[in-house]
């Protein structure tokens, strides 16, 4: 293990107060030891030290929800969506059918190609979902392949089970013995591979009932829950989630002053994903009045291959200011703490003594340059746990 000192920060977001200019950040054995001051860092056992030449320092991009491990293209799907046609989550299918067809390592090796993009734009922890398989064997291939991407690139995985993501074309005519098989068959083989349980609560797709039967199933197995909830309509999968002290709900673009509330009250994590919104050029979620209610924001991706298919969370922060209202601090915070938080990993998402050296070094001198130049990779190096895994300063 090195022992890293970061020099030179031009403005240092810690998460746990204010920002500090000319700061220094010091890592032992993948852990912060020091995050203050310049003047004031310990030179003591540096191996190496990384100069950062004014540049900005935020705490590592924490993506709480993604769909990456898929395979097939639906841009097809996209250009339709341009010229008109309505989103309803049917293409789901289309994408089930090519994740079938693909072989796992073929499946690994697409979204480690994605995964290492999301590294490089500075993603140091992320989530991800299953929901492309929907029966049991697929289901099982892609968790296997989320666990296998954790194991072997530098970043932490979660798993979510999604096999509630829409109804197979095998059980189009008979969803109960579908929602039957998730909780009798398919739960409890894939409590190994999975983190949480997710379902698609909307109109159309699974109702609260359903999601009520998996999600408490899941519990009762261990499985905490994360609720795809009031994205197209207002269905109910927040109160829901509020009602079954999920970790998550997720998406809410359709989400009342009500639901907000007891979102706050049971302590569930508001997860946004504005990218979805942006493609399918829907109005973005009120992140503003989930704060006020009192909710814990998260900013994600929603990576995959129908919504949302973005890898770049420094994209999701300029959405979250300039489309949803947030102030870029609200933004940086969702989109490292906030979906730290959602995750139950309280060691990261913030810059301090004893937290995990999850960091991104910014090629600019503040992070209100991410939103103000969106299209610019303003990355220039990723590190996780006290190592540089992407880019370097030249
Ligand atoms: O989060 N809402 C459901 N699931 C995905 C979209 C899935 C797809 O269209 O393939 C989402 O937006
Ligand atoms: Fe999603």
């Amino acid at each position: 293990m090195t022992n890293l000192l970061l020099t030179g920060i031009g403005h240092l977001t810690t998460n746990v107060g204010d920002p500090i200019e000319r700061a220094a950040v010091s890592i032992s054995d993948g852990e912060i030891v020091f995050a203050g001051a310049e003047a004031d860092a310990p030179e003591q056992g540096t191996s190496e030290r990384l100069d950062c030449e004014g540049r900005a320092v935020i705490p590592g991009f924490v993506d709480a929800h993604t769909h990456l491990v898929f395979a097939g293209d639906r841009s097809e799907e996209f250009t339709r969506r341009l010229a008109g046609e309505r989103y309803t989550g049917g293409g789901i299918l289309s994408t089930v059918e090519s994740t079938r067809a693909t072989p796992t390592e073929e499946l690994y090796d697409l979204s480690s190609l994605r995964l290492r993009r999301m590294i490089a734009n500075g993603t140091t922890t992320v989530e991800i979902k299953s929901g492309y398989g929907l029966d049991l064997e697929t289901e099982l291939r892609l968790l296997e392949v989320g666990r296998r991407l954790g194991e072997t690139l530098p970043v932490t995985v979660k798993t979510t089970f999604l096999g509630a993501h829409t109804v197979p074309r095998e059980y189009q005519n008979d969803r109960q013995g579908y929602v039957d098989l998730l909780v009798e068959e398919m739960l409890p083989r894939v409590g190994q591979m999975a983190d949480y349980c997710d379902v698609f609560v909307e109109d159309g797709v699974f109702s609260v009932d359903e999601a009520e039967r998996i999600l408490t199933a899941a519990q009762s197995l261990g499985l905490p829950s994360r609720v795809h909830a009031e994205q197209l309509t207002h269905s109910g999968g927040a109160r829901l989630a509020a009602r079954l002290g999920a970790a998550s709900a997720d998406h809410l673009d359709h989400v009342s002053e009500e639901d907000a509330q007891a979102l706050a009250a049971a302590g569930v994590s508001a997860v946004l994903v504005p990218g979805a919104s942006y493609s399918l050029r829907a109005p973005q979620a009120p992140g503003p009045m989930l704060s006020e209610a009192g909710c814990t924001l998260a900013l994600a991706t929603d990576c995959n291959p129908g919504t949302s298919f973005i890898e770049a969370m420094g994209f999701v922060v300029s959405l979250a200011v300039v489309q949803m209202g947030l102030t870029v601090d609200q933004a940086i915070w969702a989109a490292t703490r906030g979906g730290a938080l959602s995750l139950g990993l309280e060691d990261r998402g913030a810059v301090a003594g004893g937290m995990r050296a999850d960091l991104v070094v910014l090629d600019a001198p503040s992070p209100a340059h991410i939103p103000y130049r969106p299209a610019t990779p303003l990355v220039a190096v990723t590190i996780t746990a006290g190592e540089v895994v992407a880019g370097g300063l030249s």
